[in-house]
């Protein structure tokens, strides 16, 4: 095959996928040895075969999840938003690491572009910031800069024979904050987990009671990771309160918003969400999840501090790539940050950014919001569901209501046959000992009249499977 027919065959299989996704079902489920046998992996190919080589595409697109179908209900992201996939083509075509001006020119600009208009939409002030991986990333190099800020000597002398530091995040952060603890050496212990309130938000007496607690054993508070929007259920950190707090006793605040950070884009949702958050040391949100822009699409910010980056991660390499006597190696991503070679993220983002606006980004997230209340209020008037926790935001945490010794097992067998059914994917946690159904709507494209199916269909099935 030609290069101009790979190109168009690839193209046309494409589009299609793209026009289905909201047809039909929402995959085509197989068991994972069903699959495996389907796909001959092992098949050897006799080089250039372009014919196989489509049908392992096609067989990829086949069985993927339809993330744009309206029974797609499972994680913090949904379809991706279309100028942000023109974007990832095009990288993808263009081929290269956006860590040196010379090597990613407009992506380098582009990504600072984005970071100052960020900046400014936090309300940061001589701040900086880069794109990392994602949010797990971004909340290590928050507890990075941190640590190095109140340790001065870590970077060249490890931990040994430092003061005892220890951190602060609520029992709901997401985990990705325990491993940043493993891999910077405080050690998990040293990060300290404060229980949430009824509405799962940290305790802030709580926190108080642990500070004073470490402090009287020698030890110092140097880390205070709150969560705008907790993982499974939506709660925002009291903000304000914790900048109180950070006046006392002088830590470093970091607002994780992976998911709920997006607020920020709605002068409404804002107020009520992340009052406070221009006055926080640092802070990440990914536009990956309720944003929509292609996976992975992060943003990281610090406030009040412009060469921070540079020395926590900079052990960057000048003799061959790093050229600090090249007037344009300022512009050096990779330099700031902690991988070598960097995925150009920054099209995509930039597009999106051109194409929808703060306008266009605001109203997504606000018909969220409303998608959420609306199946809030389908649970409420139903006389099969009922909520498990009280709803905070986004996040919809809700049960088919059997008898209380057989719940957790029949909402899982609701959950998996809806699955393999092809029906519908939602995730699922445990809250004491009770499981639930977690509903993330992050699809924009989504109805009210989507939503009314998809609780018809899960009532339905959850009627068969009952006997009901
Ligand atoms: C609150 C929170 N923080 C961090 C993360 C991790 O984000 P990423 O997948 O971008 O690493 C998640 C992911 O679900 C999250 O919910």
């Amino acid at each position: 095959m030609k290069r101009e027919e790979i190109l168009d065959t690839t193209n046309s299989m494409l589009k299609k996928h793209l026009a289905g996704q909201r047809d039909q079902q929402f995959l085509r489920y197989l068991d994972p040895d069903q699959l495996q046998e389907l796909l001959h992996l092992e098949d050897c190919s006799d080089g250039a075969d372009w014919p196989r080589i489509f049908q392992w595409v096609q067989m990829y697109l086949d069985h993927s999840v339809k993330t744009g179908h309206p029974g797609f209900v499972n994680r913090m992201w949904g379809a991706a938003n279309l100028p942000s996939i023109v974007g990832e083509f095009t990288a993808a075509v263009a081929n290269t690491s956006a860590c040196t001006f010379e090597s990613a020119p407009v992506s380098t600009l582009m990504e600072k572009y984005m970071l100052q208009e960020m900046l400014d939409l936090a309300g940061f002030t001589n701040g900086e910031g880069q794109m990392t991986t994602g949010s797990s990333n971004a909340n290590m190099l928050a507890m990075m800069a941190a640590r190095n800020e109140i340790l001065p000597e870590v970077k060249a002398e490890g931990l040994r024979q430092q003061s005892d530091i220890v951190g602060f995040v609520s029992a709901d952060a997401h985990y990705s904050m325990e491993k940043a603890a493993n891999i910077l050496g405080l050690g998990t212990r040293h990060l300290i987990k404060i229980p949430v309130t009824y509405g799962g938000e940290m305790h802030v007496g709580m926190l108080v009671e642990k500070i004073e607690e470490a402090l009287v054993e020698g030890k110092r508070p140097f880390f205070v990771g709150g969560t705008a929007g907790t993982t499974v259920r939506g709660a925002y950190d009291p903000i304000e309160k914790l900048l109180e707090l950070r006046k006392r006793y002088g830590f470093w605040l970091h607002i994780d918003g992976a998911w709920g950070g997006a607020v920020v884009v709605s002068r409404k949702l804002r107020e009520t969400y992340l009052a406070g958050i221009e006055e926080v040391d640092s802070f990440t949100w990914d536009f990956h999840k309720m944003l929509g822009t292609s996976l992975m699409s992060n943003v990281f910010l610090i406030n009040n501090r412009i060469h921070t980056l540079g020395k926590v991660c900079s052990a960057g390499d000048d003799s061959y790539i790093f050229h600090g006597e090249n007037s344009n190696a300022v512009l050096d991503l990779g330099a700031i940050s902690l991988q070598c070679g960097r995925r150009v993220d920054s099209l995509k983002w930039f597009l999106d950014w051109k194409y929808f606006g703060r306008k266009g980004f605001a109203e997504r997230v606000e018909h969220c919001l409303s998608l959420c209340e609306h199946a809030e209020k389908i649970v409420h008037d139903s006389q099969e569901l009922e909520l498990v926790l009280p709803r905070s935001s986004f996040n919809l945490c809700f049960r088919y209501k059997v008898r209380e010794e057989r719940a957790n097992q029949f909402n899982l067998a609701l959950r998996t046959k809806l699955h393999h059914d092809c029906i519908s994917l939602v995730g699922y946690a445990m809250h004491e000992g009770k499981l639930f159904l977690r509903l993330l709507l992050a699809n924009a494209e989504l109805t009210t009249e989507a939503i009314d199916r998809y609780f018809t269909d899960l009532i339905r099935t959850g009627k068969s499977l009952s006997g009901g």
